[in-house]
């Protein structure tokens, strides 16, 4: 990278950068959170869960004390939840097998639950200013532009390059730039990038063929698929019926009944099939969201139950405490808008 560049990048941190809380005070722990966070979420939507979960476990030894149910409940919404279960994990092996004592190097965080090459490199970094780069998303959008690479952006030569590139220009340079380039992928060199505004324009080869818009080279996009639900808040004395999910993308996650929703369904069938007696159906309004590779429809009904039903694999809840229980987000959604 052009020295000059370097410069003008550093310069535009300094002034642009982002007030954002885990850039305040940095110690492996935080950094550890927050990139955990970052993950697949915007800044935006990760402060206030930030915010809310150093509150919660201010150290790894809260963390690996707290129970797995609190560690979800301060997840819930954020999506994937695997990313609680690992840092609450990760947070356990610190505490018994490195004495509560954060590792500092490469091969010992590596061994830890959850944390991969971006993550141990983010931890080196921005918490004990080791010269490596961590490359996200964003920092692959600024050197694959920067250097006008190719590749498709997710290949395995295509990683190397950026790696070696990325360590380059670390070794080459006085100060840290790992978070000024992340910054500029977030702010400036975005899918559509704003050019005129970026500090690395001069040395910039994508801008100087005008590629920059097709460089970096992307995977084909995701297809989503569509998912239709009937979800039943099934009521019997001030309690509803639901059920922890055990494993899949939704475990330790709270949901109601619910079964596929097609044109054939038909809520009296359903209650035969489940043995309920209703002493009043209403239907609530349909709730939309978006979760991995699905878009999901939830039609939501609230059965008030004249009788005790039998439960299957389900539990009543009181209706109070199913405020403190960790739900899916679509049956969250339910939650609050046709039960709180
Ligand atoms: N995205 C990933 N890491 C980040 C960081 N440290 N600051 C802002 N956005 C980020």
């Amino acid at each position: 990278m052009i020295p000059t560049d370097k410069f003008n990048v550093h310069q535009w941190f300094q002034n642009n950068k982002r007030s954002l809380p885990w850039r305040e005070e940095k110690t492996a722990y935080s950094v550890w959170v927050s990139e955990i966070m970052l993950q697949q979420t915007r800044a935006a939507v990760v402060v206030p869960y930030f915010l809310r979960w150093m509150e919660a476990f201010p150290s790894i030894e809260t963390l690996a004390k707290a129970p797995l149910d609190r560690v979800i409940k301060f997840w819930e919404g954020l999506g994937y939840y695997q990313r609680a279960r690992n840092l609450h994990e990760g947070a356990k092996e610190i505490a018994t097998k490195h004495l509560g004592i954060f590792p500092k190097t490469l091969e010992e965080l590596r061994q830890i639950r959850g944390i991969g090459p971006y993550t141990a490199n983010a931890i080196l970094a921005f918490a004990y200013g080791e010269k490596c780069i961590p490359i996200d998303g964003n920092v692959k959008r600024v050197l694959a532009r920067y250097f006008f690479l190719e590749e498709e952006i997710t290949s395995r030569k295509m990683q190397k390059t950026l790696e070696h590139n990325g360590l380059l220009i670390e070794k080459e340079s006085s100060d840290p730039l790992g978070e000024a380039l992340i910054e500029l992928g977030a702010l400036i060199c975005t899918k559509k990038p704003a050019c005129f505004a970026c500090p690395l324009q001069s040395g910039c080869q994508a801008f100087a063929k005008k590629a920059q818009e097709t460089v970096p080279r992307k995977k084909k996009k995701t297809v989503y698929e569509r998912l239709e639900r009937a979800v039943f808040l099934i009521e019997y004395k001030e309690q509803l019926l639901v059920k922890k999910n055990s494993a899949g993308v939704m475990q330790d996650l709270f949901e109601f009944p619910y079964v596929t929703w097609n044109k054939d369904f038909s809520l009296e069938a359903f209650c035969q099939d489940w043995g309920l007696v209703i002493k009043e159906s209403m239907r609530k309004p349909s709730v939309f969201h978006t979760f991995t590779k699905f878009r999901v429809t939830l039609y939501p009904w609230h059965l008030l139950l004249r009788k005790k039903p039998p439960t299957r694999s389900y539990n009543f809840r009181k209706k109070p405490e199913l405020r403190t229980l960790p739900f899916s987000s679509g049956h969250k959604k339910i939650l609050e808008e046709s039960l709180l």
